[in-house]
């Protein structure tokens, strides 16, 4: 994956004798999601889009240089219900802040990796589990036929259905996919990888005595294939597997293993959108033992993401976020020593940069994306932002609220102005609420 001396490429294909090639590996970009509660809540003026445009982290340059430096091909980009839709559960797509969105995906996309949709809502809308008293599968079924139909043409696109579901029935939620997995083939998305998520946050170490092997193996396509239906396996590694602790006490391999069996025994496949540690030594010693046993596994584990960077600073817990400033970015040693060390990609999936984004050639209800989106957020284009030091902990200007961010390029507003235009709102909240809220949103309960 990275360029090695002939030395170094010799060691790394005896240590990797019995690592398989992975086809996705990259890492999380989250932002949109920061205050998002397990119960489905997620305030849009808590959401950072992960741009330095936007005043929050420069996740367009972090996502060059993983794919440029490192050569990862995949990207997770955390979206909400609330903030796509501008807070109207059955409506459209909000035309601003679809439109923000897509400015990451087109960052993204630009790398020539894929990109995945994070919907980053656990099952829920606003506390209500959907369809089991919540909003009706319906409305969730009309969220994803308009992101099909957005990316319809588009292969590189990933359809994570939805961000770590919990306590729910689980045979109920599978229904509630097949659904969803019907509607976005019909509406013509047929090329898409689409991810499946358990319950019990997607906790590999309960996916299959939890029922959702067995409820979400049987969805299939229109045709009844599972064609491009993969799991959508997520796992930290401290005590209650809510990745809040700097300490890791599991490494958990046998959990990875017991799952690679079942997989493998079931013909299907999965991959993990979600996991991460600290720099802790018990971390770097757990994470990396996961992430080898993972890549052992890579032929049913065909994809790892990450957990993550975007507008996360570089003293985030579990922080990825390369060091250095845009256009000379290195990364951690989390990163290098337990990421980029235990996998070897498979050169066939290698990302094959565009210098023109495609996401947007079919889309319908929304505008054209702004040529300069996507260049005037490179590295080579844009200062160092002195918010930089602090994207996560210093709330950033919320695009609903700064709609202009959307229609100029980000030379003007990349760093100078970012804390005075703040949303009041947003500023009352301390850096370490909104970090706690952030980090709350993935997690969960020990297994
Ligand atoms: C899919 O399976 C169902 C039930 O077995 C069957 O009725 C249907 O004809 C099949 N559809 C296709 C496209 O094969
Ligand atoms: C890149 O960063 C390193 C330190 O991380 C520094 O030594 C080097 O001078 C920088 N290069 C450029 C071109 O800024
Ligand atoms: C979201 O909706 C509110 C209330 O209708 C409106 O004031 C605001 O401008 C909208 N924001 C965006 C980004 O569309
Ligand atoms: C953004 O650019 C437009 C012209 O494209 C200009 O009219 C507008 O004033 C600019 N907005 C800001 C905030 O600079
Ligand atoms: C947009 O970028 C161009 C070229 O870098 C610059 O001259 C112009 O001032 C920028 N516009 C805004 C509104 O920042
Ligand atoms: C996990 O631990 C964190 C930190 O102690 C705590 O805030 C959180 O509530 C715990 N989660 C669960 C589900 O127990």
């Amino acid at each position: 994956m990275r360029p090695t001396s002939a030395l170094a490429a010799a060691l790394a294909l005896a240590s990797g004798a019995l690592a398989g090639k992975i086809r996705y590996l990259g890492v999380a970009i989250p932002g949109i999601d920061f205050g998002c509660d397990i119960d489905g809540s997620c305030p849009t003026d808590t959401s950072s889009v992960p741009l330095l445009s936007y005043k929050g982290g420069d996740g367009a340059g972090q996502m060059k240089h993983f794919a440029e430096d490192d050569g990862l091909n995949v990207f997770r980009i955390s979206a909400t219900w609330q903030f796509v839709t501008n807070n109207t559960v059955d409506g459209k797509l909000d035309e601003l802040n679809w439109g923000s969105y897509n400015k990451v995906i087109d960052a993204c996309l630009v790398t020539g990796a894929w990109c995945m949709i994070d919907m980053h809502n656990f099952a829920r809308y606003n506390g209500g589990i959907i369809g089991q008293g919540g909003v009706e599968d319906e409305v969730f079924v009309n969220l994803w036929v308009q992101i099909a139909k957005y990316y319809e043409k588009n292969d590189k696109i990933i359809f994570g259905l939805m961000n770590e579901p919990h306590d729910l029935d689980v045979n109920i939620w599978a229904q509630t996919c097949q659904k969803v997995v019907t509607a976005i083939r019909e509406a013509g998305a047929t090329s898409q990888m689409i991810l499946l998520p358990a319950t019990n946050f997607a906790s590999v170490g309960t996916y299959v005595d939890s029922g959702s092997a067995a409820a979400l193996g049987a969805i299939t396509n229109p045709d009844n294939s599972t064609d491009l239906l993969y799991f959508d396996v997520h796992k930290y590694l401290d005590i209650n597997n809510s990745g809040s602790h700097v300490e890791c006490t599991t490494d958990n391999v046998q959990a990875f293993e017991d799952f690679a069996t079942w997989l493998r025994d079931n013909k299907r496949q999965a991959i993990i959108s979600e996991t991460g540690a600290s720099m802790d030594p018990s971390c770097m010693t757990d994470f990396c033992a996961q992430n080898k046993a993972i890549s052992a596994n890579s032929d049913v584990y065909i994809g790892f993401v990450g957990w993550g960077a975007g507008s996360f600073d570089t003293s985030y817990i579990l922080t990825l976020t390369p060091l250095g400033e845009p256009g000379n970015y290195t990364d951690n040693k989390l990163m290098e020593q337990c990421i980029l060390d235990q996998f070897t990609m498979d050169s066939k999936y290698a990302p094959t940069p565009t210098s023109i984004s495609t996401a947007t050639e079919t889309g319908t209800s929304t505008p054209t994306p702004d040529p300069s989106s996507t260049s005037g957020n490179s590295p080579s284009s844009t200062t160092p932002s002195a918010d930089k030091q602090t994207p996560s902990s210093s709330p950033k200007a919320n695009p609903v609220n700064d709609p202009s961010s959307d229609t100029n390029n980000s030379s003007k507003d990349g760093n100078k102005d970012g804390k005075s235009a703040a949303p009041s709102g947003a500023k009352a909240l301390s850096g370490s609420l909104l970090l706690t809220g952030a980090a709350f949103g993935y997690m969960m309960v020990a297994f």
